[in-house]
């Protein structure tokens, strides 16, 4: 006879998917008009184009955007337990094109963050996320489940938002595709 066994999971990360944003036509057409007169960063990605870092309200295209992000990031921040409302500090526009990359990296001084797809063809570079802590180290899976993945992977899909808690790494695959992805990500902290 088999023992009960009670499971907990205090330690729990996770990730939130919204599959299908209303996101306006404008958006996308505003958000590559910036890189003529935004010559960009270079932060995380291996070619392509980082916008510059964005405060609220700066860009009148994505008023309807950061509110409905907003919004989404403060569901985020009840389920992790956090009262006070999610407020976006920064966003910024991605554009990978054949070949480009980003690097692990995190969003240092972020409750939560986001990233919203706004064009994603297809084989355009998953976003994958890394386990945070060293269980892999320890315990190799025979089978994957959601107590040992060590890394889990979204593939980009137009209007689809990915919210994370910003401590959380992730990197993005190298773009096959010959169109450009194009996705803008956001921080959010305690409003
Ligand atoms: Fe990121």
């Amino acid at each position: 006879m088999t023992e009960p066994l009670v499971e907990f999971r205090p330690f729990t990360t996770a990730l939130f998917v919204s599959p299908n944003l209303p996101v306006p036509k404008s958006v996308l057409p505003g958000a590559l008009a910036l890189r003529s007169r935004d010559s960009g960063n270079l932060i995380s990605n291996i070619g392509g184009w980082q916008s510059s870092s964005y405060a609220p309200s700066q860009n009148a295209f994505m008023a309807d955007v950061e509110a409905m992000m907003t919004k989404t990031a403060t569901q985020v921040h009840r389920q992790l337990g956090i009262s006070a409302p999610a407020k976006l500090f920064e966003y910024w526009v991605n554009m990978n094109g054949r070949n480009d990359y980003n690097l692990s990296h995190t969003h240092y001084g972020a409750t939560v963050s986001a990233v919203l797809y706004l064009k994603a063809p297809k084989n355009s570079g998953e976003i994958v996320f890394e386990r945070p802590d060293v269980l892999n180290d320890y315990v190799q899976p025979d089978e994957l489940n959601d107590l040992n993945f060590g890394t889990y992977a979204f593939e980009p899909e137009e209007n689809m938002a990915v919210f994370f808690p910003g401590f959380l790494k992730h990197y993005v695959k190298r773009s096959e595709a010959n169109e450009p992805r194009v996705s803008i990500a956001f921080n959010f902290r305690k409003g």
